[in-house]
C-alpha cells in the first residue's frame, strides 16, 4: 500500500511520516512554466492527460516527495457542468454566467466524459510512479465551488448571500447536485488508480457563522461519509474556519485534517483527535530567509513528532517560491 494511504488507514498506528506540498506542481516550476507559455488555455492544459501526468511527475523528479497529486483544478467540475470556465492571468478564474436549467440538466455519462482526459492522466501517471508513492486526487468542496460558479465572492473576499436570495436561487438544490456530481468525480479518479483524495474548501473560512453547517459541514460530511463506505481514503481541507474545525472534525470524520497557517499547532494536537493531521507552515515562511522558514518547520515536526503527520504546507506553494527552498526543506524534513 501507498506510504500517505497507509498512514491514513492506519489512524492509530505507528507516528509514520509522509511529506508532500499543495500546489507542488505549478508556476514556481520553471519547468511547468515552460510547458504553460506554450498552452496558453488552461483547460485545455488540463484536458490534455500525457502533459497533464508530465506536469504531475515535475516535482517528484527534482524533489524526494511521498505523493503525487495529479495536476488539474477543481474549476474542471463547473466546467464539466456546463460552464465556461476561463482563467485570466493576474486575476484567477472567471466562469460564465450560472444557469441554473442547464447546470441540472447535465448527466453522469455526459460529465464523466467531458473528465475523461483527467481520468486518463491519473492511469498515465499512475503506470509511470514508484509503487510506494501516493497518487493523490482532489475536488474542490461544494462551497468553494459555489464562490465561484455564482461569483459570490467580491475581491475583497467578502461574500454577498443576499444576491443569491434575491435572485431567488435554491443553494441546497445547488450543494445536492454538487455533492452527488463529486462523489461520481471521485469515483473516477479513484478507479483510474488514485489511492488518496484531499477535499479541498478553500474559502470555508467566508461562510456566514449561521450557514456553517449547512454550507460547510453537512457537505463535506456527506462527501466524506461517501469516501468511508467505499473504502476512499480521504484528506479535508477547511481553510479559514479557525477554532471550528474541532466542531467540522467532530461531524464530518474525515481520515485526515490539512491545518491551515493560522491554526495553532498545540491547540489542535489538543482538539483534533481521531484523525491524522498534515499540514499547517505558512508558504510565505518559503519567501523569507531560510533560518527562519527552518525553524517554522521545526515546530510543527517537533510538536507532531509522537503522532501521526504528515508534512505539508498550510495552504499551496506560492508561484514566487525559489525551488532551492523547496529542495532544502524536504532535506531538512528528511534529516530531522
Ligand atoms: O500541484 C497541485 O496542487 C495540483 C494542481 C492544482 C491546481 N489547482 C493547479 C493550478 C490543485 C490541487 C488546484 C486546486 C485549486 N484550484 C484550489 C484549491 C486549493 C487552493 O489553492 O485554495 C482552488 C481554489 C483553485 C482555483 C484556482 N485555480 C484559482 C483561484 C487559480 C488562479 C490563481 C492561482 O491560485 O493560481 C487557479 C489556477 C491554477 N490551478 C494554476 C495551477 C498550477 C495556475 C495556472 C497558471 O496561471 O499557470
Amino acid at each position: 500500500m501507498s506510504n500517505l494511504r497507509k498512514i491514513l488507514v492506519n489512524k492509530k498506528g505507528t507516528p509514520c511520516k509522509s511529506i508532500w506540498f499543495m500546489r507542488q506542481a505549478g508556476r514556481y516550476l520553471p519547468e511547468f512554466r515552460k510547458i504553460r507559455s506554450q498552452n496558453q488555455n488552461f483547460i485545455e492544459l488540463c484536458l490534455n492527460s500525457e502533459l497533464s501526468s508530465e506536469i504531475t511527475l515535475q516535482p517528484i523528479k527534482r524533489f524526494d516527495l511521498d505523493s503525487a497529486i495529479i495536476f488539474s483544478d477543481i474549476l474542471m467540475v463547473p466546467y464539466a457542468l456546463g460552464q465556461k470556465v476561463n482563467f485570466i492571468k493576474n486575476q484567477g478564474p472567471e466562469l460564465s454566467q450560472f444557469n441554473l436549467h442547464n447546470f441540472l440538466d447535465v448527466n453522469e455519462k455526459e460529465f464523466s466524459q467531458k473528465l475523461d482526459p483527467v481520468y486518463k492522466a491519473i492511469e498515465i501517471t499512475k503506470k509511470k510512479l514508484n509503487k510506494e508513492k501516493s497518487l493523490i486526487a482532489f475536488i474542490g468542496a461544494p462551497w468553494t465551488l459555489i464562490t465561484y460558479m455564482l461569483n459570490v465572492k467580491s475581491n475583497k473576499n467578502e461574500i454577498n448571500l443576499e444576491k443569491l436570495t434575491e435572485e431567488n436561487i435554491n443553494i441546497n438544490q445547488i450543494l445536492n447536485k454538487l455533492i452527488k456530481f463529486l462523489c461520481i468525480h471521485i469515483d473516477n479518479q479513484i478507479n483510474a488508480g488514485a489511492d488518496v483524495v484531499q477535499i479541498f474548501d478553500s474559502w470555508a473560512g467566508l461562510v456566514p457563522d449561521k450557514n456553517i453547517k449547512d454550507y460547510c459541514f453537512i457537505p463535506n460530511a456527506k462527501i466524506v461519509e461517501y469516501c468511508r463506505k467505499n473504502k476512499i481514503a480521504n484528506i479535508c481541507f477547511p481553510k479559514g474556519i479557525k477554532k471550528k474545525y474541532e466542531e467540522f472534525n467532530r461531524i464530518v470524520e474525515p481520515d485526515g485534517i490539512n491545518l491551515d497557517y493560522d491554526v495553532d499547532p498545540l491547540w489542535a494536537k489538543d482538539k483534533l483527535k481521531n484523525v491524522v493531521l498534515q499540514g499547517g507552515l505558512d508558504p510565505k515562511k518559503l519567501l523569507i530567509s531560510e533560518k527562519e522558514m527552518l525553524e517554522g518547520a521545526t515546530k510543527y515536526i517537533q510538536i507532531f513528532k509522537d503522532i501521526p503527520y504528515v508534512f505539508n504546507l498550510g495552504h499551496g506553494l506560492l508561484p514566487e517560491t525559489d525551488p532551492d527552498r523547496v529542495k532544502k526543506l524536504i532535506e531538512f524534513y528528511r534529516k530531522y
